[in-house]
């Protein structure tokens, strides 16, 4: 059985060694360390993003950061831990938070590597929506 809760401070190092994961598992250009990781968890949590946590059998297995802002839900990090994926703890997840989202539209960004990813969620209801483009620096 899942349950879900909103993380406090003591649960900020196990989302920060979970956020690494989840740019490792995304293929992410993201070069910061868990250090770095860790200040940004402890921003988000005690300013303006949600950070909700799923327990199954008191032990974390996945996690979400989000926020509300004037377009609805913006889903900023979304994670299912290694070795307890494809059981349907990210579908079960998402259903939890949508139902405290209250019908609230509801958007994210994808990596365009990542398409385990977009299966999710396509396969939970989400569709294509805008691309976004980039240029870095030479
Ligand atoms: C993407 C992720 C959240 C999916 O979580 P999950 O718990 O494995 O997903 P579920 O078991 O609930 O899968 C639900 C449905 O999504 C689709 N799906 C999930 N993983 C898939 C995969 N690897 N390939 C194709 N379809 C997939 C399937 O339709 C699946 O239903 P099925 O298992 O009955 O076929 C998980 O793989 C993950 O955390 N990945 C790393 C982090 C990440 O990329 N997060 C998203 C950032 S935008």
């Amino acid at each position: 059985v899942l349950t879900l809760r909103p993380a406090v401070m003591d649960d900020l190092p196990v989302l920060t060694v979970l956020n690494q994961q989840l740019i490792e598992d995304q293929h992410h250009d993201n070069p910061a360390s868990l250090t770095e990781l860790g200040r940004r968890m402890r921003r988000w949590l005690s300013g303006a993003y949600r950070i909700n946590i799923v327990e199954s059998g008191g032990l974390p297995v996945a996690y979400a950061v989000w926020r509300e802002d004037e377009d609805g839900i913006h889903l900023r990090q979304f994670y299912v831990a290694r070795g307890r994926r494809r059981t349907g703890i990210g579908r079960a997840s998402m259903a939890m938070l949508e139902r405290s989202w209250q019908g609230r539209p509801v958007r994210l960004e994808v990596l365009l590597p990542n398409e385990r990813a977009r299966a999710f969620f396509h396969a939970i209801g989400f569709r294509d929506h805008s691309l976004v483009l980039r240029r870095d620096p030479d």
